[in-house]
């Protein structure tokens, strides 16, 4: 299944939960999405990404490096009826473009991946979005570590069996909001409390946060925009 609207790129929409409404969400793997991206990044990759892939020391990260950029560019050249190659990525103006968050004018994205799966918003409003691979119990014990206390009491109270997912719906929801203020984790994961309830808490006046569905049970994901 290819994205509609794209030039081919692999991969399928989400839905859209209510309060996002005007955002697109994407979801692929990057088993399809490696072999389309080497089709196409020859044309596609500008200067700056090329030299930032080649630097990357592993074949694996540059491939995935590769396949990011392509479906967003992909992706962004059917929302702005551009080429994929003339979208003009760069760093952000102002604090987000400080702590690397990049940006396109006319449109706001947010990117991110975990193992084979690649998470893809677009909207019309200032977002953030991020997906994350189910860990072992010891692997989500360190994340819980790092939360808010509030967070790490309720995690601790819940089943074991279940703790290393609803610590991955935290986490998702926690760097969403980070992604979509543009801080990403250079502001500390222990100050918001997005909560580990049925759903986020708004911690940051100005900003809302959702739980992703329709997604594999092995990943979990949320998206932060701006809310009015
Ligand atoms: C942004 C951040 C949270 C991403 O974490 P991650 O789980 O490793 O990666 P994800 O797959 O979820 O997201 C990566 C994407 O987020 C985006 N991104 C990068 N920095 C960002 C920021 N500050 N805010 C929002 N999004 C950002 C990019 O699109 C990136 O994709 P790319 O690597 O293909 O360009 C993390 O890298 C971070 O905290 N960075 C900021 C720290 C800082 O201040 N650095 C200063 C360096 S200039």
């Amino acid at each position: 299944m290819s994205v509609p609207g794209t030039s081919g790129a692999p991969g399928a929409r989400l839905p859209v939960p209510p309060g996002a409404e005007g955002a697109a969400l994407v979801h692929a793997r990057l088993a399809r999405l490696v072999p389309w991206a080497r089709t196409v990044a020859p044309a596609w990759l500008d200067a700056a990404e090329r030299a930032r892939r080649d630097r990357l020391r592993r074949a694996a990260d540059r491939d995935a490096f590769e396949a990011r950029r392509c479906l967003l560019r992909a992706v962004l050249a059917a929302r702005l009826g551009t080429d994929p190659a003339a979208v003009p990525i760069a760093p952000l103006p102002g604090p987000a473009g400080r702590h690397g968050k990049p940006g396109v004018p006319g449109v706001h994205f947010s990117l991110s991946s975990s193992g084979e799966h690649v998470l893809l918003a677009t909207g019309p409003r200032e977002l953030g979005a991020d997906l994350e691979t189910v860990p072992s119990l010891a692997a989500a014990r360190q994340v819980a570590a790092v939360l808010h206390p509030e967070e790490q009491r309720a995690l601790a109270r819940v089943r074991r069996g279940r703790r290393a997912r609803a610590t991955t719906v935290v986490w998702v929801r926690k760097e969403s909001l980070l992604k979509a203020m543009g801080t990403g984790l250079s502001r500390d994961p222990a100050l918001d409390l997005v909560g580990a309830g049925p759903e986020p808490a708004r911690p940051v006046p100005g900003w809302r946060t959702l739980d992703l569905e329709g997604l594999p049970r092995t990943v979990r994901a949320a998206l932060t925009v701006r809310a009015d």
